[in-house]
């Protein structure tokens, strides 16, 4: 039975009681200078989903026994919008809304209309316009939340959904911006095995890799590296991003098995070395070839990628008590060259013939 098109309904805030951008915004930092407004629409078995609205940026309601809270079925993306001399533009959303479905149908949830949902995004943007920041190096970061509402203590998947996006005006996600970062290879904590939900952006995978973040932070590490959950041999990905070695002048990256993150900054930065002729390779690579190659002196250089770590130098490896240095903990060469012609895509410095960014405002 076809249900009726959504209407978006639009709710401004009194110009009075709008905020504004810090006057610094090299101050931003990252995931805390939210906008005016956010946009929400729920979901029920009987209604579908409705009650779209763009309106002002405000707490939830949510029942103590919404089932998001106790089992954890909720999930959620992350993409940016950019401030450029020819407008406001957004960066791959469809890419986003892609894997937000994929997230869901893992997650026992419905799927959203990724065409109705851009709209709204783009509404939503066009309204908090003035909060995307102007400097180098800062952008807008989006995050649509998925999170099940059915009040209900029975495991089961919800028969009831909120999805909503905020905005929030960012700088670099590592205070030290785009520089080399101390990566720990965690041989002991797991992030995701196959067959579990490592490929979906669920909200658990980001709580199950705290405790091995805190350790690391303790030792002095930006960040961990994690390897494969069966055999603690191949390394997977980042924390907050997915992994590249370049060894022997060819960029290598953890196949998607299953248990990594699809990231959107990874795909892109896979088809920009393949359209630069750059050789790179998806394939399993284990620990002890990342480790020799760095004894062999075969690793140029290493970096992650993520929407919003965007590319970042890794400086150095710790491995089992060991601190292995990468290119002697510089920015590599082409961790600049990719760094330089996907940040100039999405600032609209460069020529975007992938067809990757869309017009908001
Ligand atoms: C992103 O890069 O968008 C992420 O979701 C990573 C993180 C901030 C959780």
């Amino acid at each position: 039975m076809g249900r009726k098109k959504m209407e978006l309904k639009i709710t401004r805030k009194n110009e009075g009681e709008r905020g504004k951008l810090p006057e610094d915004e090299s101050t931003l930092g990252f995931g805390t200078c939210f906008t005016d407004h956010m946009f929400s629409m729920y979901y029920t078995e009987e209604r579908g989903w409705h009650g779209a609205e763009i309106m002002p940026y405000h707490n939830l309601v949510l029942d103590p026994a919404a089932c998001s809270l106790h089992y954890g079925q909720m999930i959620f993306e992350g993409l940016k919008a950019y401030r450029r001399d020819d407008g406001i533009w957004l960066f791959r959303p469809d890419k986003n809304m892609e894997r937000l479905n994929a997230s869901a149908d893992r997650m026992c949830m419905v799927r959203i209309d990724p065409d109705f949902v851009i709209n709204a995004l783009k509404e939503l943007i066009t309204i908090d316009q003035r909060w995307v920041p102007h400097s180098e190096g800062t952008s807008l970061y989006i995050r649509p939340t998925f999170i099940a509402t059915e009040p209900f203590l029975g495991v089961h998947p919800s028969t009831e959904y909120l999805f909503y996006i905020i905005l929030c005006a960012v700088g670099a996600y590592y205070a030290t911006g785009f520089a080399p970062v101390k990566i720990k290879v965690e041989d002991k904590f797991v992030r995701a095995a196959l067959g579990g939900v490592g490929f979906a952006k669920a909200a658990g995978n980001y709580a199950a890799s705290l405790k091995s973040a805190e350790v690391a932070a303790e030792e002095g590490y930006t960040q961990v590296l994690w390897l494969d959950a069966q055999e603690r041999k191949y390394v997977e990905e980042v924390g907050t991003m997915n992994q590249f070695f370049v060894i022997d002048g060819t960029v290598i990256t953890s196949p998607l098995t299953g248990s990594i993150l699809p990231g959107v900054t990874r795909d892109s930065v896979i088809q920009i070395c393949k359209s630069e002729g750059i050789s790179v390779e998806e394939r399993n690579l284990s620990i002890d070839e990342v480790i020799k190659a760095i004894d062999d002196g075969k690793m140029d250089e290493a970096f992650g990628s993520g929407t919003a770590a965007v590319i970042t130098p890794v400086g150095s490896l710790g491995y089992k008590g060991k601190e292995y240095k990468i290119n002697d903990f510089k920015v590599g060469e082409l961790t600049q060259r990719l760094y330089d012609t996907l940040t100039g895509i999405q600032w609209g410095k460069i020529e975007d013939k992938y067809g990757w960014t869309t017009k908001v405002c």
